[in-house]
């Protein structure tokens, strides 16, 4: 097989797994557990792939995470520079709480690109506003919210009333939602994963035209990932929402806390590859689901480089002799 297409492969099955493996726990009520199960199963399948990787967005730190926390090595090839060397982003399973009440929007996702094509953004908040490809070029994070959805209705060819946007559901957005209300636009609410709205968003036919507000500076790295290869926008913003959150800040020397940092800034690899596998049921992907001697996975794989979108239906045969439905 070509190195790029066993690569590609490679990383399909890290989220495949994990997707697996958190929703073997789904509607148990333990989010830590189900966080755990998809950790585990990326960092000891990506240690598989013949690669030479290290993390850049993971758990967090090193003390604080016991794997898969930022610059850990991963990949069976660490140090080789002859072996494919990768940056990874890694969010083994964006919505926790979702797997663990067995909510829609659960997904286990992972960028990667070349050594430095994503920004090593610190664990922090995120003030975003994400668009497709329609409206990319349109919207302007320090915009009036008004202003925004009327450019974003304006590229639809459409009202404000006709747009929904996703916000999610934080006692910090109640003045944004009162303007995207008073502008308008219908919205919806959301308890966990604006990374999976993020690409919601930049897929026609899934009713979400925008997703504003803070979120996960990780997540925002990864939408971004996801946005490159989506043709979408994302704009956003660090924000620290306590102090030892300022203090991150300070520690990783970022001076400008107005800086507004746009998709490329965010993601600016030219080898970025992404692959999102859905744990519960959502808009784009199915959850995992588990049939008796195997498993289906559904997932969203991109390849900026060579500028592919697979929707990837994989059935995980435990015997052979496991009947195969159609559905
Ligand atoms: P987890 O996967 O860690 O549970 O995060 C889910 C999420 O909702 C993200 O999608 C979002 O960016 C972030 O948490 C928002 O953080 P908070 O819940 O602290 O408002």
């Amino acid at each position: 097989m070509p190195a790029l297409a066993e690569l590609e492969q490679g990383l399909l099955r890290v989220t495949e797994q994990a997707a697996v493996a958190a929703a073997q726990t789904m509607g148990f009520g333990d989010s830590h557990r189900s966080d755990r199960m998809a950790v585990e199963s990326m960092r000891r399948e990506l240690d598989l792939l013949p690669i030479n990787g290290r993390i850049v967005i993971g758990e967090g730190e090193r003390d604080k995470a016991p794997m898969l926390f930022i610059h850990e090595e991963l990949g069976a090839l660490v140090g080789d520079e002859a072996a494919p060397t990768l940056d990874i982003a890694v969010d083994p399973l964006e919505g926790t709480a979702l797997c663990a009440t067995g909510a829609p929007g659960a997904v286990a996702v992972l960028a990667a690109a070349e050594r430095g094509g994503l920004l090593e953004a610190p664990d922090v908040y995120m003030e975003k506003i994400i668009v497709g490809p329609t409206a990319r070029g349109s919207v302007h994070l320090d915009a009036p919210v008004a202003e925004n959805l009327r450019n974003i209705a304006k590229a639809f060819h459409r009202e404000v009333t006709d747009l929904t946007v996703v916000v999610l559901d934080r006692d910090r957005h109640r003045q944004l939602i009162a303007d995207i209300r008073q502008a308008g636009a219908r919205i919806r609410l959301i308890q966990d994963g604006d990374l999976s709205a993020g690409i919601s968003a930049a897929v026609r036919g899934t009713g979400v035209h925008a997703v504003m507000g803070i979120g996960g500076a990780p997540e925002g790295v990864i939408t971004a990932a996801a946005m490159r290869c989506l043709g979408g926008e994302i704009q956003g913003r660090l924000v620290a929402l306590n102090s030892a959150q300022e203090q991150r800040l300070v520690e990783m020397g970022i001076e400008d806390t107005q800086r507004i940092y746009s998709t490329e800034d965010l993601a600016h690899g030219e080898r970025i590859l992404f692959s999102c596998t859905g744990v519960t049921d959502g808009e784009l992907l199915r959850g995992t689901r588990f049939f008796g001697g195997g498993t289906r996975t559904s997932t969203l794989f991109m390849s900026l480089r060579r500028r592919i979108i697979q929707f990837v239906d994989t059935i995980h045969r435990e015997k052979l002799t496991t009947p195969v439905m159609f559905q």
